[in-house]
């Protein structure tokens, strides 16, 4: 069974190894347990019969957020588990009252534009050289949440 829910402290240690599987410049255990601490971040986990799967981390600001972190498994990726934590993510923040979602990607992470072009996120900039371990421009998308 899949279940999204907020994230846990006990969820850290699967949250860190899925990181780490996934990015050259991972967060540190450290930084994802600050974020459980904070009232303006919203990390959820994905869950597959309560093994941690995948997790997303949304930062709100005013009637703005930013989709700080998504990731699935490596092993379980492209089977609509990123999709539903995502559009788990828009409703969360559709039913605050937030209006507009905001987000970061490597401009050659070419699994995540599709889908985030799917869920309707469109390109509203460029930071030239935004990331490092490869150093690369991250495009800056935005999606109306009304
Ligand atoms: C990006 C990520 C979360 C997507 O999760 P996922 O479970 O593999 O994605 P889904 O299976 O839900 O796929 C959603 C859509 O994206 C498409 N997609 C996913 N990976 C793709 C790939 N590598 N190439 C092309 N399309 C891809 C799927 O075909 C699907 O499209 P559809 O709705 O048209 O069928 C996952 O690949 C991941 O964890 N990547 C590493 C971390 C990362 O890059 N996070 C994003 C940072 S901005």
């Amino acid at each position: 069974m899949i279940v999204v829910r907020p994230a846990a402290a006990a969820d850290l240690d699967a949250i860190e190894r899925i990181e780490r599987a996934s990015f050259g410049d991972p967060w540190s255990l450290k930084s994802f347990a600050e974020s459980l601490a904070r009232d303006f971040v919203r990390t959820n986990v994905l869950l597959e019969d309560g093994v941690v799967i995948g997790y997303s981390v949304v930062w709100v600001s005013g009637e703005e957020c930013e989709l700080a972190n998504l990731a699935v498994e490596p092993a379980r990726r492209g089977q609509g588990l990123g999709a539903h934590l995502l559009d788990a993510a828009l409703r969360q923040a559709h039913d605050e009252g937030l209006l507009v979602m905001f987000l970061e990607v490597r401009d050659s992470n070419v699994g995540a534009r599709h889908l985030y072009a799917r869920r309707g996120f469109h390109e509203v900039g460029r930071r030239p050289r935004y990331y490092q371990h490869p150093e690369e421009d991250a495009l800056i998308l935005r999606r109306d949440l009304g």
